[in-house]
């Protein structure tokens, strides 16, 4: 079997879907590796190495697509909403697809993907459970954007963030509020503390509260309870208008005491709530700058424009997308890691073997004979369950 890794051709995307290291334990499996030539060079990892770990070079995009009984991508059409489409025509019936497909996006977008016959896996939607751990590509990209965050926070920041004592006199350290902790809240957390920061953070779900404290954040409590924070696989669940609007009332004077607020709240297929109004903004102070990693739903901050950094009230706030890209190599090599774990977890002697007993099938699969099977993308989309499963 041919597993193929065509190069991202999201604008200005450096990942790569598979890294040289992980090459051998798919050859152990009895698949073999096309890559497009130059794919991982953005991401740090030159051809050569590939061939060098019994890679074949395809000297063109449609050749991958042509050969690979299986093709991975960083981001698939319907995670690249600008130049995804491309793809479709290269896309043969009964071939593989795995990677980011944003399932919950947009429905005539994954109608196409059903529509070229593709057997499609959605990374994005792998249970929460111990077993898919090593192959959670969400969890994975979480971790870097958490941290990539606080370097830009702490790079936009007028000042430190560690305490200093010199002879210049003492510094103060900056006061960092990480809102949402999740895989990436938690990875910012940990970065600000490293970097010297005083870091506090808070979440609807009472139960990170020991995660904070162990990474040494405090734990902002709030006088609400949140109805069913999290659904059954884990991610969370959105909340009522009233809930959203008293939440905000009580950080508002949590927010304005900060020096840096990195958002991270983010509800699986639903705009992110507002977590920062515009009045929070106009109650920092000067120089503050907000990261807001929910940019791409809409934003936790009611300033952030996706893409953008907006200066308002001399506040920063930096509506980053896509920041896992801007650390590639180990981006790529975790991606990597994940989709091989996943993949070798769905062959047997060589072969493809979709067991749909496994949650992990279950769960990820999207298109296959060209329509969409997976139940939870019909109930989202509201179209008609299927009758044969
Ligand atoms: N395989 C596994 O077992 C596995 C894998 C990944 C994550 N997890 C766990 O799942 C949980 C969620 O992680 P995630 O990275 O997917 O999170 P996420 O990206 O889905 O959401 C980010 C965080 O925002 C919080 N949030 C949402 N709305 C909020 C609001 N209005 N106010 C405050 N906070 C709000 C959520 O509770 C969540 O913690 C974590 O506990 C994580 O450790 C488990």
């Amino acid at each position: 079997m041919l597993v193929g890794v065509p190069r991202e051709i999201f604008p200005g995307e450096r990942r790569v879907a598979l890294v040289p290291a992980v090459i051998p334990n798919l050859k152990k499996a009895g698949l073999d590796v096309i890559l497009e030539a130059g794919a991982g060079a953005d991401a740090g990892y030159p051809d050569a190495e590939y061939t060098a770990k019994g890679a074949t070079l395809a000297p063109d995009r449609a050749e991958v697509f042509a050969k690979a009984d299986v093709v991975l991508q960083v981001l698939c059409y319907g995670s690249n909403d600008e130049t995804g489409q491309a793809d479709l025509p290269l896309l043969r019936r009964g071939q593989v697809l795995i990677g980011f497909l944003r399932p919950l996006g947009d429905v005539h977008t994954v109608q196409e993907i059903a529509a070229a016959g593709v057997t499609s896996f959605s990374v994005e939607l792998m249970p929460r459970t111990t077993r898919a751990q090593s192959m959670d590509a969400l969890s994975s990209m979480g971790t870097i954007c958490g941290y990539k965050a606080v370097l830009l926070a702490a790079d936009t920041l007028p000042r430190l963030f560690p305490m200093l004592t010199t002879a210049a006199g003492t510094i103060t350290p900056a006061r960092v509020l990480v809102m949402g902790v999740g895989v990436a809240g938690l990875q910012a957390i940990a970065t600000a503390r490293r970097l010297g920061a005083l870091v506090s953070a808070y979440d609807l779900r009472p139960a990170v509260k020991e995660q904070v404290q162990s990474l040494g954040g405090r734990f902002v409590e709030l006088a609400i309870e949140a109805k069913d924070a999290q659904d059954a696989g884990g991610y969370a669940k959105a909340q009522d208008e009233s809930f959203y609007q008293r939440q905000r009332e009580l950080l508002g004077q949590v927010v304005a005491q900060q020096d840096v607020v990195i958002t991270a709240a983010v509800i699986p297929g639903k705009r992110s709530p507002i977590l920062v109004t515009k009045e929070m903004v106009a109650a920092m102070a000067p120089g503050s700058v907000i990261v807001d990693l929910a940019a791409e739903r809409g934003g936790n901050c009611e300033l952030t424009r996706m893409e953008e950094k907006v200066v308002e009230h001399g506040v920063t706030i930096l509506g980053s997308i896509n920041l896992a890209s801007a650390v590639p190599y180990h981006a790529s090599q975790m991606y990597a890691k994940n989709l091989t774990n996943f993949l070798l977890n769905m062959v047997k002697d060589g072969q493809l073997n979709l067991n749909m007993e496994d949650e992990i099938v279950r769960s990820t699969l999207v298109t296959r004979d060209g329509e969409i099977v997976n139940p939870r993308i019909r109930e989202f989309f509201s179209l008609p369950a299927l009758v044969t499963q």
